[in-house]
């Protein structure tokens, strides 16, 4: 089978990587797409270096722009490729807009399309991957869900049976086949660091984009900076935030890091403070305590069998719980099926052959 891999945004890499690699090894034809959404080197190439991911076949440059103009950039240009690749199917992962335009786009051409992190649900409408998951979903054929809970939800919506798989956590193989090597980088000492540390990272709008929000959640993380040193690898969204903004020296702000910088500085860290998916999922597994800085979540799961606690963004919700987990840490557990064999588990049902379209049935 020819299949056309979305790769657009960081947190969308590592999860592609896998699979990439296992459609190779399973004797398909796997064309790499990147649609440039994350371009800066210490977002994108790293990545690549880093993963062992070929370069793209294909890079579409899209860049930023509002959430309009870059789903649409990418509509047009994917929706192009599809002509001239003519693939049998399109895998795309995640909740970015570059997932949403691609799913979108082959939909639109009958391409078949499976959503790899089908099914998680914030519930929360003013989140932008929300829209975009239910909706990549919808106009999927095949569901790869990484937990039961997401396998729940896309029952409850009416999906069939036969569309929807419980593969386990694409990210998750990442992390595994480079956890070990990632903890030897010591990155808290290269950064001066020494002894019991936390790690920061903030991002997404809701949070960082209202001061009113931002600048009293910063301040909370001072406070907690004062008992463990924090260290806040932060996104290109979050720097221009933080300008003018007072920090301790407890408080340290570095560059966005590499994937393996990355993974390793959260592996050895006491506690993880964030508002990234992703990084609930990685800190479970790793049995590192995480604080998740909003009123809810999607993956509920690193909540029920993990290590993380959703605590809201008011300071002194932050302040609390994190004395509390710093005093008492959750005791480490692990979902179902994150045992690094996920991209496997998809290429297995790919394999299998596509789900006929049966559009009357569809919920
Ligand atoms: C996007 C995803 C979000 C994901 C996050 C991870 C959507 C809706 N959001 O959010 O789900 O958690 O990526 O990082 O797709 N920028 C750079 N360099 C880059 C990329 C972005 O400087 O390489 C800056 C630009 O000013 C850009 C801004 O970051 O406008 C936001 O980038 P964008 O891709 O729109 O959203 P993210 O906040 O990164």
């Amino acid at each position: 089978m020819r299949v056309m891999c979305v790769a657009a945004a960081r947190p969308n890499f590592m999860k592609i990587a896998p699979i990439v690699a296992a459609l190779d090894a399973g004797g398909h034809e796997s064309i790499l797409v990147h649609t440039g959404q994350h371009y800066d080197p210490a977002m994108s190439d790293v990545f690549f270096d880093e993963l062992g991911l070929r370069a793209p076949d294909h890079h579409l440059g899209v860049g930023s722009g509002t959430h309009g103009e870059v789903t649409a950039r990418v509509l047009v240009a994917f929706e192009q490729l599809l002509v001239d690749e003519s693939p049998d199917l399109t895998v795309v992962v995640g909740d970015v807009n570059s997932t949403l335009a691609c799913a979108l786009a082959s939909a639109k051409a009958g391409v078949p399309v499976a959503h790899v992190e089908a099914g998680l649900r914030s519930r929360d409408w003013a989140m932008p991957e929300e829209v975009n998951r239910v909706v990549v979903d919808r106009v999927s054929d095949l569901l790869f869900a990484s937990s039961a809970d997401a396998v729940v939800n896309l029952k409850d919506e009416g999906y069939r049976p036969d569309q929807v798989h419980l593969v386990g956590n694409v990210m998750i193989d990442t992390l595994r086949s480079n956890v070990e090597r990632a903890r030897e980088r010591d990155v808290a000492a290269r950064l001066g660091i020494e002894g019991r540390y936390g790690v920061v990272t903030l991002h997404r709008p809701s949070n960082v984009d209202d001061p009113d929000v931002f600048e009293p959640m910063i301040g909370a993380l001072s406070e907690i900076s004062a008992d463990v040193p924090l260290i806040f690898p932060a996104h290109p969204r979050t720097v221009g935030r933080l300008a003018g903004l007072e920090l301790p020296s407890t408080f340290v702000v570095v560059e966005p890091l590499g994937y393996l910088d990355m993974v390793g500085l959260l592996a050895n860290a006491a506690i993880v403070l964030t508002d990234s998916g992703g990084i609930q999922e990685e800190t479970s597994v790793l049995g590192v305590p995480c604080l998740t800085l909003r009123d809810n979540t999607e993956r509920p799961i690193t909540v029920d069998e993990g290590t993380n606690r959703v605590v809201g963004t008011r300071p002194e919700d932050i302040v609390l719980n994190a004395k509390l987990t710093l005093a008492e840490p959750p005791i480490p557990r692990c979902p179902a099926l994150w045992d690094g064999r996920a991209a496997q588990r998809i290429v297995e049902v790919i394999s299998a052959g596509l789900p006929t379209k049966r559009p009357t049935e569809l919920p």
